[in-house]
């Protein structure tokens, strides 16, 4: 495989494309922030001083690095050798906050006046609240009113913070819906800065939430080979909009022996309204902002999505998945509701450690591909699963 293609030419870099996948499909009053967005966001990836800011705050604030954890008894339990990254012990309790911290100091340099967010599982919404707390900055948060009424805990949680909580109506009342609510404020708002949770919308969020998220790959590739000498044989995440999944994924694209295998919420299996395995089912158009895979009808109209994880439950998916997918440089499976609540409870009762669900599917993935592969694997625990232990699961 052509590793240059995975990693683009500097001409689709710029122009925020992933192979056909991408680019910046929004309204002509939206065009000129976000290109003032890109502009600067260039700047800035490439400024010393700002990418040592953001390291002092993972360090200091997040507590990076986190660990790559040996899993003993999962390990024996698969037959394979499997490490977990441990996103799930950063402060807040998922992956989503490296990328908060990043896109704050963005805003802060840009003199935004107001922080808009989605959230779907309420950890971005978390993270995002968190950072603006942190940062003295006014939060508003968007989630949608299914999501707020199954992630209870982290609605209390953005309000403690001090963000403004607003619930929406609109649709199924899951994540789609919140970035709707959140794009139709930011395009209302112009001094509001909108931090994306994950590598979808238009560009330039795809490429900037993989550069701050880019940290997980970066320090698992480190620590593999210093804890076992060498690179492992494939690595595992969930994939709602792509986030964690891209951070682990981008340290190991190049190593073309690293097999990459990435578990969407299959919900009640491959049938369309009742999963949200979008990469499966989907088909290839433009949606919010980016054009990648949608679930959508014969008509070319997205459709509702369903996954138990709220954090996976949406009908689009990041562009780059879209390309990884294509190029076949990643695989991308279901994983039902069913399969991933039991990787809930095994994870809990063979490690002490409980996951989120949404990383319970990344687990359920590993289970099933590596039963007794002997293989060296690493499994990205994008959060912890405080947010649904009084969801009655098991
Ligand atoms: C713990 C956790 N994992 C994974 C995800 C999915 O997001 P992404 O695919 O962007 O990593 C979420 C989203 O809310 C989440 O909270």
């Amino acid at each position: 495989m052509n590793t240059n293609t995975l990693n683009n030419t500097e001409s689709t870099k710029k122009t925020g494309y992933f192979g056909i996948y991408g680019g910046m499909f929004v309204p002509p009053a939206l065009e000129p922030k976000l290109n003032k967005l890109s502009e600067v966001f260039e700047q800035l990836k490439n400024n010393l001083h700002f990418v040592k800011e953001f390291h002092y705050y993972l360090n200091q604030y997040v507590g990076r690095p986190s660990p790559l954890s040996f899993a003993p008894r999962l390990s024996e339990y698969v037959g394979s050798r499997i490490y977990l990254k441990r996103e799930d012990l950063n402060h807040t309790g998922a992956h989503k906050i490296n990328n908060t911290i990043g896109q704050i100091l963005v805003a802060k340099f840009m003199g935004a006046k107001e922080i808009i967010a989605e959230t779907g599982a309420g950890q971005h919404g978390v993270a995002t609240a968190t950072a603006a707390a942190m940062f003295g900055m006014k939060c508003k948060i968007f989630m949608g009113q299914k999501d707020a009424e199954r992630q209870q805990l982290n609605e209390y949680r953005i309000k403690l913070l001090g963000a403004e909580f607003i619930t929406t109506n609109r649709g199924t009342g899951t994540l789609k819906d919140a970035v709707d609510a959140a794009l139709e404020y930011f395009i209302e708002n112009p001094d509001s800065f909108y931090i994306i949770g994950s590598v979808v919308g238009p560009h330039p969020y795809p490429s900037m939430v993989r550069f701050f998220q880019s940290v997980i790959g970066t320090e698992s590739r480190k620590q593999i080979i210093e804890q076992e000498g060498k690179l492992p044989d494939s690595i595992f995440a969930c994939v709602g909009g792509g986030s964690n999944a891209i951070g682990l994924f981008s340290g190991f694209l190049e190593d073309e022996n690293v097999k990459i295998f990435a578990a969407e919420g299959g919900g009640e299996g491959l049938y369309p309204g009742r999963t949200a395995a979008t990469l499966e089912m989907g088909k290839q158009m433009v949606y919010q902002g980016t054009y990648s895979y949608c679930m959508a009808d014969e008509n070319g109209n997205p459709i509702d999505t369903y996954s138990i994880a709220a954090g996976l439950d949406y009908p689009g998916v990041g562009p780059e998945h879209a390309f990884l997918k294509d190029v076949k440089r990643a695989e991308y499976h279901c994983i039902t509701d069913n399969e991933a609540i039991e990787s809930f409870k095994l994870l809990s009762v063979l490690e002490g450690i409980i996951p989120a669900i949404e990383s319970s599917h990344a687990v359920a993935l590993a289970v099933k591909l590596l039963k007794n592969k002997n293989a060296l694997s690493i499994i990205n625990l994008s959060g912890r699963g405080d947010k649904d232990v009084d969801r009655k699961l098991i």
